[in-house]
């Protein structure tokens, strides 16, 4: 049953997912050196729109301008069509104009980046600065497209009343998860501009002074995730004993999940000297890390669950579902009338 707009949620997951592919690409653009493949020119490719002789790199940076273009259209098509179909208030009209807000964000940055001539083998420490910016765009780029995408499903609103200790946890494992992919981003751009021959030396050169200080700022990153994968662990623990919600247990369990997977990922990664296969896995589950924790926080801070209608057995109307897919009047009648207690829903003696 779906309580928005079946739709307008194929193009949420849709948006997504290209995104995600694009981030993706993204990383291998930096892997594989070939982000000067248009030279410093922006929006055109070495001055032309369409390249006549393009060499692998033009290619590779050339499919991620085309592709990343084609993801801000699905943006603006999720904002456009979500105005028309939605009320002002509805639970996912912000994250929408989030999306569009980072969404841009990533456009300034990229052409920045490329302006600016941050590309290649540029060793610079303005080169890092916007690595991290970039890679933090994108994370609160794709939180959104997440919250889209789920809301899409099951509208909710935030309900943040009594829960002033899990707001403040939430802001402490975003900032923690922000900072351990930004200090992941510079390492992986340490690990192209300077790629190790073996881990013996590799480790030797991060603890030498005489190293670069991209290389000495490497080993930030594993210490810095190893301390945030502890800090999610336990805060996932305090959350879901207090929320004693089901939903909130199995997304407490995906963030569980994939913050382990991440973090022996890590190690894998650092012990196979970071190949670009590895390096894009890597990427990709830390996407599904933030992602994870995003959705475990925002169900945390939700309203009573829709899901009532559901247990209820009665489908909502088209007025209820515009209005959000809160329980209204309607779902409390029915669940007076009914014999079996309804889990989560709101006492209103
Ligand atoms: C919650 C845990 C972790 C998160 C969210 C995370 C996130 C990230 C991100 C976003 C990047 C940048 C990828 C790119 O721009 O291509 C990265 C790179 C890297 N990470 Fe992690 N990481 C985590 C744990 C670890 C651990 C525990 C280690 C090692 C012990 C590790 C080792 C590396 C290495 C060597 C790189 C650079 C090479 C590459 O791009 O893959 N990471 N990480």
């Amino acid at each position: 049953m779906s309580r928005v707009h079946p739709r307008f949620r194929s193009l949420s997951t849709l948006s997504l997912v290209v995104t995600l592919g694009v981030i993706l690409w993204g990383a291998y653009v930096r892997a594989s050196g070939s982000g000067a493949g248009c030279g410093s020119h922006w929006p055109t490719c070495n001055g032309e729109v369409i390249p006549r002789s393009p060499s692998s790199a033009t290619l590779v940076e050339l499919t991620h301008r085309v592709t990343s273009g084609l993801s801000a259209l699905l943006v603006l098509g999720q904002l456009v069509w979500a105005r028309r179909l939605f009320p002002v208030d509805h639970p996912v009209r912000s994250p929408v104009r989030w999306a569009a807000l980072f969404m841009f964000g990533e456009v300034l940055i990229g052409a920045g980046i490329v302006i600016l001539k941050y590309v290649a083998m540029d060793q610079s420490f303005g080169r890092a600065v916007w690595v991290a910016l970039h890679l933090v765009n994108t994370f609160l780029l794709v939180g959104s497209l997440g919250l889209v995408a789920w809301r899409s499903a099951g509208a909710r609103r935030f309900d943040l009343e009594g829960k002033g200790l899990t707001v403040g946890l939430g802001v402490v494992c975003v900032a923690l998860i922000l900072a351990t992919g930004a200090t992941g981003a510079i390492a992986a751009l340490g690990d192209t501009l300077f790629p190790a021959k073996s881990l013996g030396s590799a480790l030797r050169e991060d603890f030498s002074p005489a190293s670069h200080w991209l290389v000495q700022l490497r080993v930030v990153h594993p210490f810095l995730a190893v301390m945030t994968a502890f800090v999610l662990l336990a805060v996932r623990q305090v959350v879901d004993s207090r929320a004693d919600s089901r939903e909130v247990s199995y997304a407490g369990t995906q963030l569980r999940v994939s913050v382990v997977c991440q973090v022996a990922l890590g190690f894998v990664n650092m012990l196979m000297l970071a190949p670009t296969w590895m390096q894009l896995a890597h990427l990709l589950v830390s996407q599904y890390v933030w992602l994870a924790l995003v959705r475990f926080f925002a169900t945390a801070l939700e309203a009573a669950p829709t899901d009532l209608y559901e247990a209820l057995g009665i489908e909502p109307t088209e007025a209820e579902i515009a209005e959000g897919g809160s329980l209204t009047v309607r779902g409390l009648e029915a669940a007076d009338a009914g014999d079996a207690p309804v889990e989560g829903l709101p006492s209103h003696e």
